[in-house]
């Protein structure tokens, strides 16, 4: 298959922060019934990394800079921010508009998006979307930043054990006749298999008292619950059906990848998506034992550590692609 050029983006720099606290399997263990065997041949996850109390957005400034640096540019030079989040600090203000403040780039827009774990693609493909069609936007600034332990419950085993923290960002500008390709979607009605709920509806002046829940699950408050099964079964077929797609539309066959960057939530279902998509394990960029899944932040962050680690060269073709909440699914190809 020849592949087709589009206009595309350029990664013009790539930026990660986690913070500096981590928790192994063995702290698990002390906390939950669970084990170190259990985990890793369940889920192929070792340790994460969690805030001290650090904020959301001090997490996404701390991997803006870092990614700013690597782009050689300063940071008023930034004409859009998108920040992918699903952990915010706030209602409002929005997380764009604090990295911004932080990160010394007043006068650009300043958007957050939350697509859960599949928040980069969809804000890669929006940034793609700025960038091609309005001449006031050349360089946009990317960032997923994540504070999952904000709403991890800590006493049900069966989902605790799979998060942590983190942050990545990427600055994008334009690229002409490049490869670039991308697939999204959702399906509402997967909503009740992943959720955290957000302030009820109280008020002073409210009389029904009936509990608005949208057949979601028994929640504890605002802590995340899922329903792993559902949410497996699910994630092992969007994720290469997502694949197929987009190699599909950018005119390639999933082997001529030279790296596939998926969503970090657990190892099996990656081994799985590639088995069924036929590729093997070592086009697959997997760093789940060290991150664990950190959400939106998940992809970003692999990405960053095989660049670093020279498994992803530029020139490269590759594909990000995830699942999550929403449910959603989301996959871009590019030529890094
Ligand atoms: O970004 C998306 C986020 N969510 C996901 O990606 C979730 C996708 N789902 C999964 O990754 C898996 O379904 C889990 C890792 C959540 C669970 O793995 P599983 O292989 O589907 O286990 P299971 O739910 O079938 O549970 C098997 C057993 C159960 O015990 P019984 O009923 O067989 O006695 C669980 O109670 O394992 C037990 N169990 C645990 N044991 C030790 C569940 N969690 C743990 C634990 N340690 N942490």
């Amino acid at each position: 298959m020849g592949s087709s050029k589009a206009t595309g983006v350029k990664i013009k720099g790539i930026g990660k922060y986690v913070p500096e606290k981590v928790a192994t399997n063995e702290d698990f263990a002390k906390i939950v019934e669970t084990s170190d065997e259990w985990i890793t041949q369940r889920t192929g996850i070792k340790k994460r990394h969690i805030t001290n109390g650090e904020p959301t957005y001090y997490l996404g400034a701390m991997a803006a800079k870092e990614a700013i640096e690597d782009a050689g540019i300063k940071a008023e030079d930034i004409d859009l921010i998108i920040v992918a989040t699903c952990t915010p600090d706030f209602y409002t203000p929005s997380e764009s508009c604090l990295i911004q403040r932080e990160i010394g780039a007043a006068g650009s827009m300043a958007i957050d998006i939350n697509c859960a774990c599949t928040g980069f693609d969809y804000g890669l493909d929006m940034a793609k979307r700025y960038l091609q069609s309005d001449d006031d936007v050349d360089t946009v600034l990317l960032v997923a930043a994540e504070e999952l332990s904000k709403f991890v419950d800590y006493t049900d085993r069966s989902s605790c054990i799979l998060f942590g923290d983190g942050a990545a960002a990427f600055v994008l500008q334009k690229q002409e006749n490049t490869l670039y390709a991308s697939y999204l979607g959702a399906d509402g009605n997967g909503a009740k298999f992943l959720a955290a709920r957000a302030l009820k509806p109280e008020n002073v002046f409210r009389t029904n008292k009936e509990d608005f829940n949208m057949d979601m699950p028994e929640m504890k408050d605002h802590y995340f619950t899922q329903d792993g099964k559902e949410v497996y079964k699910f994630a092992t077929k969007a994720m290469p059906n997502a694949v197929s797609k987009v190699c599909e539309k950018a005119g390639i066959s999933p082997e001529e990848l030279d790296a596939i960057v998926p969503h970090q939530a657990n190892v099996r279902i990656i081994e799985t998506a590639a088995k069924n998509l036929g590729v093997s394990m070592d086009k697959m960029v997997v760093y789940i034992d060290r991150y664990g899944n950190t959400s939106s932040a998940s992809i970003p962050i692999a990405f960053c550590d095989a660049v670093a680690e020279g498994r992803i060269k530029r020139g490269d073709k590759v594909c990000l692609v995830g699942f999550g909440g929403g449910l959603t699914y989301a996959a871009v190809i590019f030529e890094y």
